[in-house]
């Protein structure tokens, strides 16, 4: 049928299918791809337009429905102002201040947020925050924190009504008295009083201590804003979906509806002659080539279990057939034609009945390849016995032993951009895989014996990521639209639907974990043990290395102290298990929030049955500055262990800042504070956890980095790192400005396309901004080297003494000799380039790192428990974080504030659970609540930087320590509030309610 209506103010006519969405209108007839695909029953908005000045969500709308109205999407707002000779009008307001307070993570919400401010902005020129966080509710972020966005609308609305506002430049100091700095001066201006003529004030920046060894720079350590924030805001067409390809197909996947099964037959005759389909392809019609799917290096840490596609299935949504057609709902309806006989298998659903004699045996394929002592007989993906020193001479030694059992569910990652790849043959015959991954170069590599085809025949690109927290460390779909593409020679498009992002891609590993903790009296730890039985689900991926973190990270913090500090017992035993349940894999904190759930919920427990200060306590134990990591001599992820000295520890001072942040002194063990006046039935509480995480993988993580002169004096910066929301572009950039002496706006950074940027092995493991970082730093150095000489020159053959290049400058744009004589650096390259020894001034360097340095942490929460309904509500969650010195505080504080946002919904509200037959629970976000903008607490950041002797710049990680230390905390606060000790994460209602009126497990 045709529809006419006004689409960006110009009058449109179209032909459309009656059932067409208009979301698939926009984006597939139009090219309107700024308009966002996130689920198909409207639940995370991310496909908001303006129909008629209003909010709708596209996804669950008919195209048919804007007949004659009108439809406003983020291609409607105003351009980029400097495109050339053709004057622009610039950009609306609200795309700035969305660039300049950090809003901007993946920026896969960000062309929604930015509609819903404009048609709030409308109706109310002066909003509340808490009129904007209602404006958001529809719109759903796993990046920010929605902190920053919903700053960025006020600061819009000051633009738009006329106001001064405050240009955003640095972080605020720590005030003193408040946050006393120990001789460490603050840097930055404080950006929250404002002049008189200010009239709005944005609040977007940590608080900030800075490590007295870092000299000052020009571009480290500044809040620049994010290199790809601007296209975000104009919803440029930059993600893996956002192409048009003549010709393209559209893959599905026909998945199990068993948890357990042998395919018996399948019968494709009637799907394969479906007009519009081009392939249907089982296990009978490809390689059979056994792999694992854990996108990590050579060799893989774990057992090789799956297949591209098996004669059994394992879970319900396991594989079953791909098939490609022409449309969407012709590949639906191809997938009902396929006739499947199973013959079912008995299943194992619970993670302790795994191993149990006679369970059924879910790995039974001869092609299995072991690792780490894996058992397919027994579902044992991997076992991981580690002593440290002898935990049985500690507990004798100690004057109580404490045990406690814990818990941690399942949850998701739930990045908004589902996973999605687009495969093609390149006019040399080469396949290339457009991909939403975290690791290209790995993609590239897992994918030559699963395709049977030569590794250089593989081109993986990587554009801009719509978050991954660890789910797109995994070569998870690549193969289904590249297996179509070989079949088809045609290109294919493959996106997960929001319910197969439940059902069939990964998630983290729940665990059961037992702690047992010698002590004596005066609070010295003697001796740890820990014991985790960790649920991969159906297949192994990132089981061993996953759960290994959950030991190595988190039972690492507590040594004990005196002689035991000197030589701690810990002990951390760990089996992973199959089960017929969808498979676990990589979330952001990598097996550390579960080790931290246990550790830091039972160092509570300590603290309160002896009657010691939670802080100190914590303290007392907590490894230090010059002693070996513990786990560092003892195993390292099966390759051969080597001690570590830590050489920077702020978590002293993380305490002391968090707790005056939060009024720890004022609040805990005060009864009157506890008291909600007026509301006996409501309890106040704050609890705190301690964290440590690492900084990539020592010995075995590697980056690299390539960086050239462009004739004006600019530079393209070549990067393999992957960026995925996180600002690592900017940070990466940051660094080879403040080498290059140039602003980061004249650093072209690209990242990734296995072709042309050089190995990386991708994001993971915190380890982007320290290991790519130093890469990149090494590269700019050999690169200023080669300015500086040729500088030299220019400088000294105008008649001057010979000057030495050492001691030349780069700065401002130019290599300044020490008489003040200057050239720019466009005529140093114009120089190189054109004019006298032709040269290309460029240089690759690559780097590896023999330590991985601790970032540390102090989380503070505070809660108000219902002890009548067993609600839970986080009023504050403060975090003051030693992530060694801070590159960008912009997008630092944004990791931490979406990390703490995330780990809140672990904490209080994330879980995926199965039914009797192993169906996923949830499938939706109606089912699986994140948090929405109206729903967040009072959220703050405090970084105490510390100097990283192993960087150059002296950074550590930040992108995963915040999602280690909320849930605990959390925790903690609710058992200070009410007493109930609630053993299993999240903190729901149910369980709250439960140990209140059972008695249960209270302290
Ligand atoms: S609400 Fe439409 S894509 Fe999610
Ligand atoms: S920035 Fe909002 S989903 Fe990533």
């Amino acid at each position: 049928m045709r529809i006419h209506f006004t689409l960006n103010e110009v009058r449109t006519e179209i032909e459309v299918s009656p059932d067409a969405t208009l979301l698939s209108v926009l984006r597939d007839q139009l090219g309107l791809y700024g308009v966002k695909h996130g689920c198909e029953t409207g639940e995370c908005g991310v496909c908001t337009v303006l129909l008629d000045g209003v909010p709708v969500n596209t996804c669950v709308m008919l195209a048919p429905q804007v007949d004659g109205r009108e439809v406003t999407t983020i291609e409607a707002l105003r351009e980029h102002p400097d495109l050339g000779w053709r004057p622009s009008a610039g950009l609306d307001p609200i795309q700035p201040a969305f660039v300049e307070t950090g809003a901007i993570q993946c920026g896969y919400c960000t062309p929604a947020m930015i509609l819903v401010a404009r048609a709030l902005l409308a109706r109310e020129p002066n909003p509340s925050e808490e009129q904007v966080q209602e404006a958001f509710s529809g719109v759903l972020c796993r990046c920010t924190g929605y902190l920053k966005p919903v700053q960025a609308v006020l600061r819009a609305a000051g633009v738009l009504r006329g106001e001064v506002v405050e240009p955003i430049e640095g972080p605020i100091p720590a005030p003193s008295g408040l946050f006393p700095a120990r001789g460490d001066e603050p840097r930055g201006e404080d950006v929250m009083p404002g002049g008189s003529e200010v009239l709005t004030r944005t609040s977007v920046m940590p608080r900030i201590i800075i490590a007295s060894q870092a000299k000052p720079r020009r571009v480290v350590g500044r809040p620049e804003v994010k290199v790809d924030a601007l296209k975000l805001a104009q919803g440029k067409p930059a993600f893996t979906a956002d192409i048009e390809m003549r010709g393209m197909l559209v893959a599905k996947v026909l998945h199990s509806p068993l948890a357990h099964a042998c395919i018996k037959s399948i019968d494709c005759s009637k799907a394969r002659v479906l007009p519009g389909v081009a392939a249907v392809l089982t296990w009978e019609d490809i390689l059979r080539v056994v792999y694992s799917t854990a996108g990590q290096s050579d060799p893989i840490p774990g057992p090789l279990d799956s297949f591209s596609l098996d004669k059994k299935v394992r879970f319900v949504g396991d594989r079953v057939a791909f098939v490609a057609a022409e449309t969407e709902s012709i590949a639906e309806q191809a997938l009902g034609l396929i006739e499947v006989e199973y013959e079912p298998l008995p299943t194992v659903l619970d993670l302790e009945g795994a191993m149990a004699e006679g369970a059924p045996q879910i790995h039974d394929e001869p092609e299995y390849v072991d690792f780490a002592e894996s058992d397919p007989k027994r579902n044992l993906a991997a076992q991981i016995r580690i002593d440290i020193g002898d935990v049985e001479v500690g507990f004798a030694e100690a004057d109580v032993i404490i045990e406690g059992t814990y818990q941690v569910s399942k949850v998701q990652q739930a990045h908004i951009e589902p996973h999605v790849v687009v495969t093609y043959w390149d006019e040399d015959d080469r396949l290339v895989i457009r991909t939403s991954t975290q690791v290209p170069f790995h993609v590239r590599r897992q994918l030559v014996s699963v395709l049977g085809l030569a590794l250089k025949r593989i081109r993986v690109i990587k554009p801009r990521i719509g978050g991954g927290f660890g789910g797109k460390q995994e070569v998870l779909i690549e193969d289904v639209a590249a297996h179509l593409t070989i079949a088809t020679g045609r290109p294919v498009r493959f996106e997960y639907s929001r319910a197969e992002e439940f059902f069939a891609a990964r998630s983290r590993h729940p665990m059961h974990i037992r702690i047992k903790t010698g002590v004596k009296r005066d609070g010295t730890i003697t001796a740890n043990e820990m014991y985790a039985l960790s649920d991969t689900g159906a297949y192994g991926c990132h089981a061993l290395t996953v759960t290994g973190n959950t030991g190595h990270k988190a039972m690492a913090l507590y040594v004990g102290d005196g002689p035991y500090r000197e030589a701690p017992n810990i002990r951390f035993y760990a089996d992973v298990v199959y089960t017929n349940t969808p498979p676990c894999g990589a979330y952001r904190g990598y097996g550390v929030p579960q080790g931290f759930w246990a550790v830091e919920r039972h160092m509570e427990v300590i603290a309160r049955q002896l009657g010691l200060d939670p802080l100190a306590f914590r303290l007392q134990n907590a490894l230090r500055v010059g002693e070996i990591h513990p786990f560092s001599a003892a195993w390292s992820e099966g390759r051969e262990p080597r001690p570590e000295t830590i050489n920077t520890c702020g978590l002293e001072d993380c305490v002391r800042q968090g707790a005056a942040a939060i009024g720890w002194a004022d609040k805990y063990g005060d009864p009157e504070w506890h008291q909600v006046p007026g509301m006996p039935h409501l309890r106040r509480g704050i609890g705190v956890a301690m964290v440590m995480q690492g900084t990539a993988i020592a010995y075995l993580d590697m980056g690299s980095a390539s960086i050239e002169i462009n004739d004006d004096g600019s530079f393209n910066l070549l990067v393999g790192a992957t960026d995925l929301g996180t600002g690592s572009d900017t940070v990466l950039a940051q660094q080879a400005a403040e080498v290059l002496g140039v602003p980061l706006d004249d650093i072209v950074i690209y990242s990734s396309d296995t072709d042309f940027t050089p190995f990386d092995k991708g994001a993971y493991a915190s380890s982007t901004t320290y290991i790519s970082g130093a890469a990149v730093f090494q590269a700019a150095k050999q690169v200023a080297e080669r300015i500086r000489i040729r500088a030299s020159r220019m400088l000294s053959e105008e008649g001057i003494e010979p000057i030495d290049s050492e001691d030349i400058q780069l700065a401002d744009r130019c290599a300044w000799a020490p008489n003040g004589r200057s050239v720019t650096l466009a005529e140093v390259a114009l120089n190189a380039l054109h004019h006298e020894d032709q040269e290309q001034i460029m240089a690759t360097a690559s780097y590896m790192s023999p330590v991985a340095p601790p970032p540390f942490a102090a989380q503070f929460a505070e809660v108000t428990v219902d002890v009548e309904t067993g609600q839970v509500r986080v009023q504050k969650l403060v975090m003051a974080v030693d992530s060694g010195v801070i590159v960008n505080p912009l997008t630092a504080s944004g990791q931490i504030e979406g990390g703490m946002t995330q780990a809140l919904g672990y904490a209080v509200c994330e879980e995926m659970g199965y039914d009797d037959a192993g169906r996923t629970r949830e499938v939706g976000f109606r089912d699986y609540h994140i948090f929405a903008a109206q729903e967040m607490p009072e959220l703050q950041t405090i970084f105490i930087e510390t100097f990283e002797p192993s960087h150059p710049f002296g950074v550590k990680a930040v992108a995963e320590i915040p999602m280690d230390g909320v849930a605990p905390a959390v925790g903690n606060a609710v058992m200070d509030a009410c007493g109930g000790n609630v053993v299993e994460a999240p903190v729901a209602l149910e369980r709250v309610w439960r140990v209140l009126k059972d008695g249960r497990d209270q302290v």
